[in-house]
């Protein structure tokens, strides 16, 4: 197993603006999510944002991923392909999900945005999964064990019916796109590595209103679907272990 990076001063700078200009790009494209558009077009305005600012995707032709972001609708848990031909209509929920690379550095995050009025049940699934990122993110401190992460998590969604999507998991992220460790956001209490400072990673939940199982598409081989068609949502944060806890290097609203 490959060993988790401590960060140096010098990449943890270079990571912090990274994820700084994602964190601005959700911000961006925030008013330009409503009824009648595409997600392609959604794609294309973040590309234009992430470039004047001098930066790439780093999703774009990852592992052969052909846009560069990921727009998952509804029931899409994650790695919904941007397209033309899907276009928004009222009542819709959609996460968005940017990693930039800048200077070398990667900083990935993804919220969810809503469409017109949506239901009371897709409201809540989406309030809830908020938290459980929010539950994650106050485990975070030197000396805890990342599956408490996890553990939270499941725990309150659980507990709200919801289920916790266990084929995907947050992951080590900064000089690379996917790093050790993987985060599950399913584990069992004081279980996997132990958090260091320099440490960054992310944590991204994804929450589904039934079972959580996930499909993924036959013909595009990305787009992942919740099992019974039912609901998914995702929020997604690049964090950096400090000496006394943690820094949420995309939380450019100054939620934590
Ligand atoms: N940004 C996603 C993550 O949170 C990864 C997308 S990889 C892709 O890890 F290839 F699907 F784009
Ligand atoms: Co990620
Ligand atoms: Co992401």
């Amino acid at each position: 197993m490959a060993k988790i990076i401590i960060k140096t001063p010098e990449q943890i700078d270079g990571i912090r603006k990274s994820s700084k200009l994602a964190g601005q790009a959700l911000e961006y494209i925030a008013p330009f999510v409503k009824e009648g558009v595409s997600t392609e077009f959604l794609d294309e305005k973040i590309v234009e944002f992430i470039r004047d600012n001098g930066a790439i995707a780093a999703t774009l032709g990852y592992g052969g991923y052909p846009k560069s972001c990921c727009i998952s609708l509804n029931e899409v848990i994650c790695h919904g392909i941007p397209s033309k031909n899907t276009i928004l209509k009222n009542g819709d929920i959609l996460n968005i999900d940017v990693t930039t690379i800048l200077n070398g550095y990667y900083g990935d995050t993804s919220r969810m945005y809503t469409v017109g009025e949506v239901s009371p049940k897709a409201a809540e699934l989406i309030e809830v999964t908020k938290h459980c990122l929010a539950l994650g993110i106050d485990q975070v401190k030197p000396g805890n064990y990342f599956g408490n992460i996890g553990f939270v998590i499941n725990r309150y969604a659980k507990s709200k019916g919801f289920s916790v999507v266990y084929e995907f998991c947050g992951h080590g992220v900064g000089v690379d796109f996917h790093e050790e460790p993987q985060v599950d956001h399913t584990s069992r209490r004081n279980t996997g590595p132990i958090m260091k400072p320099g440490m960054t990673f992310t944590i991204e939940p994804m929450i589904n209103e039934g079972r959580a199982g996930a499909v993924i598409d036959k013909a595009d081989k990305w787009t992942a679907r919740t099992i019974d068609g039912k609901l998914s949502a995702q929020f997604e944060h690049t964090i950096l272990i400090t000496e006394t806890g943690y820094e949420v290097l995309t939380d450019v609203i100054g939620e934590y």
